[in-house]
């Protein structure tokens, strides 16, 4: 039977990001919150990390030219999303740059004036071979023929403005607090129009920010809190979710004036933001109090987010009632296209455990058909995602990850064709998915849980470096370059 077709101009691709692939060759980026958190003793001798580091990691910072071979040749795919490492480009504090900066009567950032002589300033300050090596990377891509679609935060904040150790432990006693300050958002726009101006040229499309709610919830919500700075504390969640939002638009904002030479055929640069969506379902659909557990999830993880980049809405007490402190349209900047990052489905349980609702849930484990990650495989899920996100906010789509941790490669190829099936029936039914990026391209630092989970397409050799096939590139370059189901 004949595949189904993706529409015409579909971009297939795969998603990588700079912490997770750089190092293992080549200078070590070791400024940034994410690289002292993986390497404190103190932290993994709690179990929070692995003990991995990322200088174990593919090398891609030497390796890349051969990587977007791959994608481009062996993989018949047309686009890469890869992200910059913030603290390669600026190890050292950009404060100084003096911007003008206004807030509103609550004291969100609502403008940061950056100026040409900024600019200048910021070029002097950076680090000269990281602004050439991602040059040469970003030409690279573009050179192949790739279309480039670049994150301009996939996790980690220089030191400089993050110390998560000391927040870990005593969150008073540092000034360097990540993004539960304003200055992080003030010198994040300064890094966003640095790179909108630095490589406008060679981007296509941007993604502001990678997953505000999984920063979030790892880093001041879950029960593991296995991302820095592991502050468990619903307060910090939300404030750390709003702060995100901000950060949003004034790097839209940033984008829009300083990439004067986009190149990209898909129009003057595009800029969006990239949720991760995911279904949440209650435990025991009987039990009332999980399925308001489950509805409240949905809201605060699904929703919440999206309410604030598009609408402004800004639900501090989630109760599902915008009050009018709560309502900030004067925040909104845009937002071109949602990049929706869509792994899996889970079931929540009521728990009684802190003393605001948000607290009050347990993702259940998986029960059932499973990932190495415990993560369920849903696949109708992605479909249900890319539907609701389109008739709520009606913004195209890319799916700019969508993947399985599968370290022995038999249920990948499973995983893929089903997901690639559901979303051209998405498309079918009217929702305009502009493409599809897998997670991910090789074997990668996974966080706090290193090299233990793997989604890789290829696997790569510790030692060499060598990037060895598993089963799923074939299948995904059949789907790429059929541009259809298969
Ligand atoms: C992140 C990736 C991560 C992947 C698998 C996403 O949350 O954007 O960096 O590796 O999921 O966990």
């Amino acid at each position: 039977m004949k595949g189904k077709k993706f529409p015409e101009d579909f971009l297939w691709g795969t998603a990588i990001s700079a912490f997770q692939v750089e190092m293992g060759r080549g200078e070590p980026s070791d400024k940034t919150d994410w690289w002292a958190w993986v390497h404190d003793k103190g932290i993994q001798e709690k179990g929070i990390t692995s003990g991995d580091t990322p200088l174990d990691g593919p090398g891609f910072w030497e390796l890349y030219e051969e990587d977007f071979r791959l994608i481009k040749d062996d993989l018949r795919c047309q686009s890469v999303r890869m992200s910059i490492d913030w603290g390669r480009l600026f190890p050292e504090s950009t404060e100084d740059i003096g911007v003008d900066v206004t807030l509103d009567d609550q004291g969100n950032v609502v403008t940061v004036n950056i100026e040409e002589e900024d600019i200048k300033a910021l070029s002097n300050l950076a680090k000269q071979s990281s602004v050439r090596r991602y040059r040469e990377i970003l030409e690279s891509a573009k050179n192949l023929g790739l279309t480039v679609m670049l994150t301009l935060f996939h996790w980690q904040i220089p030191l400089w403005l993050h110390d998560p150790i000391a927040v870990h432990k005593d969150i008073l006693s540092t000034d360097k607090r990540g993004w539960l300050d304003n200055r992080t958002l003030i010198e994040f726009s300064k890094l966003v129009a640095f790179i909108a101006h630095e490589y406008g040229d060679i981007v296509d499309l941007y993604n502001t920010i990678n997953e505000p709610r999984i920063i979030s919830e790892h880093g001041y919500l879950s029960e593991w809190s296995e991302f820095p700075p592991g502050k468990y504390d619903a307060q910090l969640y939300l404030k750390v979710m709003k702060n995100l939002a901000i950060a949003h638009g004034l790097a839209y904002e940033q984008v829009k004036k300083w990439d004067t030479k986009s190149c990209s055929s898909l129009g003057p640069c595009t800029v969006g933001l990239v949720p991760v969506l995911q279904v949440f379902t209650p435990y025991d659909p009987m039990d009332p109090k999980d399925v308001e557990a489950a509805k409240l999830i949905d809201y605060a993880f699904n929703e919440w987010g999206l309410n604030a980049v598009i609408h402004g809405d800004y639900d501090m007490n989630l109760d599902y009632v915008i009050q009018p402190e709560e309502q900030l349209p004067h925040l909104v900047k845009g937002c071109d296209f949602f990049g929706v990052n869509y792994y899996s489905r889970w079931h929540i349980k009521h728990v009684n455990k802190g003393a605001v609702p948000l607290e009050n849930f347990k993702l259940m484990p998986c029960e059932g058909d499973c990932t190495d990650y415990g993560w369920e495989v849903y696949p109708e899920g992605i479909r249900e995602v890319v539907t609701w996100a389109y008739e709520r906010y009606r913004r195209p789509i890319y799916i700019t990850e969508n993947g399985i941790a599968d370290k022995e490669g038999d249920q990948r190829n499973r995983y893929l064709k089903v997901h690639i099936e559901k979303l051209q029936q998405a498309i079918s039914e009217g929702v305009p998915v502009k493409g599809y990026y897998h997670w991910t391209l090789m074997d990668n630092f996974e966080w706090s849980d290193g090299y233990r989970i793997r989604f890789g397409l290829y696997m790569v050799d510790k030692e060499s470096k060598k990037r060895i096939p598993t089963k799923t590139v074939k299948l995904y370059r059949e789907i790429a370059a059929s541009n259809s189901t298969v």
